[in-house]
């Protein structure tokens, strides 16, 4: 086990390029084997989550191999449609793999899926949109089974979840009918799924829009012969969290920075509270520069909502962030139950929070100390770098695995920047 060694108090300044998003390419890795074909994903990033999806690909049947940041899947062969439970357990988008088997293969075995511990995560709406499209699902203890093709028709989200929504889109694809999936979610990521498919020849239209309409390929599993064979090359798109997060560093540290391959309109409502809080910024194309002001201000209340709102995903370095900005800030997790998972190591270190439900009030600002803490979940571990960095002395950030599953090699990024971060082995 690795654990991080911060010495806090540098100003983070310099030029970052953001890596491709995380929430993007791991639907789009599953979405690969609803395509027989070789597959060659760019702007990949290296992190423990892709790792796991690539051992999951390998698992059915597809062979992949990495050359710098493009990951190639080779899917003509699938001759497996059960995710272990292992796998499953490793990470929740294993879950996307129900509905690219069923693309393909007409079944899928699945198991309930693992990943971040910040609230209950029931996959209910995928299982229930599944049901509504008629495939066949059934649950035997852990295992879930799912069979049958898509009829085609409508189907309504009760709540624009990311992942039903990526999921149900894949599935759509066993229907030579047309389906209509209603109040999907807006999130980028499913517009970038949607190229995807669309490169593998399939007829997807709608993301970015409460409405996505998917017609299933001529030839699709209901004639018996599987989807066409079809190689693809594609771009992932950037990750607005991951520049969210190296946004709030410099900003935590009172520094200035230039971010490339990170288009503006993709984290309208992040910048917007940087801005509240008194940051300055300027956006060309796909290069956004930040730089801080003498003293951060709290930006007032932030709520987290789905997209365009502002992504639960930066809410814990958020927090962090309004540990250093002057007033009383109010952040309210509305997408998740219980996501405030390091208050208590933030306290630690000197912050005053205060969680009252669903709202985290923090009275700022409070200089932060070093200290030993642990990571419990990605975003969380990700915000204790932040406040590590910000802080007085030295920080040691344990169970950094949690962070290794969604930010690329994060202390040399934060190093480029001038950051004094250095990966250690546990003692
Ligand atoms: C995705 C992102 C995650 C992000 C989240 C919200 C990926 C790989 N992960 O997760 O980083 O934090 O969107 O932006 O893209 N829910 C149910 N039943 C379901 C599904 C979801 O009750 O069947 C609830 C969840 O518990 C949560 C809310 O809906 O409270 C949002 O979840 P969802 O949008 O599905 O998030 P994920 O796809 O899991």
């Amino acid at each position: 086990m690795d654990c991080y060694h911060i010495e806090g108090g540098v100003p983070l300044c310099g030029e970052y390029r953001v890596k491709g998003a995380k929430n993007s390419v791991l639907p789009i890795l599953a979405a690969a084997v609803a395509c027989p074909g070789i597959h060659e994903i760019n702007d990949c990033p290296l992190i423990d989550d892709v790792f796991v999806m690539e051992e999951i690909l390998n698992s059915l049947g597809a062979s992949t191999s990495f050359d710098r940041h493009c990951l190639t899947v080779d899917t003509g062969n699938i001759e497996n449609t059960v995710v272990s439970s292992l796998m499953m357990s490793r990470m929740r988008s294993s879950v996307f793999l129900m509905g690219s088997l069923l693309a393909r293969c007409g079944e899928a075995t699945v198991h309930r899926p693992g990943g971040c511990r910040i609230g209950r995560r029931p996959i209910d709406i995928h299982i229930e949109g599944l049901r509504q499209m008629g495939f066949k699902v059934e649950f035997f203890d852990d295992e879930i089974r799912c069979s049958g093709r898509c009829r085609g028709g409508r189907v309504r989200l009760p709540y624009p979840s990311v992942g039903a929504t990526e999921n149900l889109m894949m599935a759509a694809l066993s229907s030579q009918e047309e389906t209509v999936i209603e109040n999907c979610a807006l999130e980028p990521e499913i517009a970038d799924l949607q190229g995807f498919m669309r490169n593998c020849g399939f007829d997807v239209a709608g993301a970015g829009t409460g409405t996505i309409t998917v017609r299933g390929p001529a030839g699709s599993i209901t004639g018996g012969k599987g989807p066409a064979r079809r190689d693809t090359m594609y771009f992932i798109v950037e990750d607005r969290i991951e520049a969210a997060t190296y946004m709030a560093a410099v900003l935590a540290t009172g520094g200035r920075a230039v971010f490339r391959n990170i288009r503006a309109g993709l984290m309208e409502s992040v910048l917007q509270v940087f801005e509240r809080m008194g940051a300055k910024i300027r956006t060309f194309a796909d290069i956004i520069e930040i730089a801080s002001p003498a003293e951060l201000q709290s930006p007032g209340i932030v709520v987290t909502a789905p997209f365009p709102g502002f992504p639960t995903d930066c809410q814990p370095q958020l927090l962090t962030l309004c540990t250093a900005a002057r007033g009383l800030s109010t952040i309210r997790e509305e997408v998740f139950e219980s996501r405030f998972t390091h208050k208590k190591e933030l306290a630690k270190m000197g912050a005053n929070i205060e969680i009252c439900g669903k709202n985290a009030i923090i009275r700022g600002s409070t200089p932060l100390h070093g200290e030993t803490v642990s990571a419990a979940d990605l975003r969380g571990g990700a915000a204790l770098v932040l406040a590590g960095l910000s802080a007085e002395g030295k920080t040691i950030i344990r169970d950094i695995h949690h962070i290794d599953r969604g930010y690329e090699n994060f202390d040399k990024g934060l190093t480029q920047l001038g950051g004094v971060i250095e990966r250690r082995k546990s003692d």
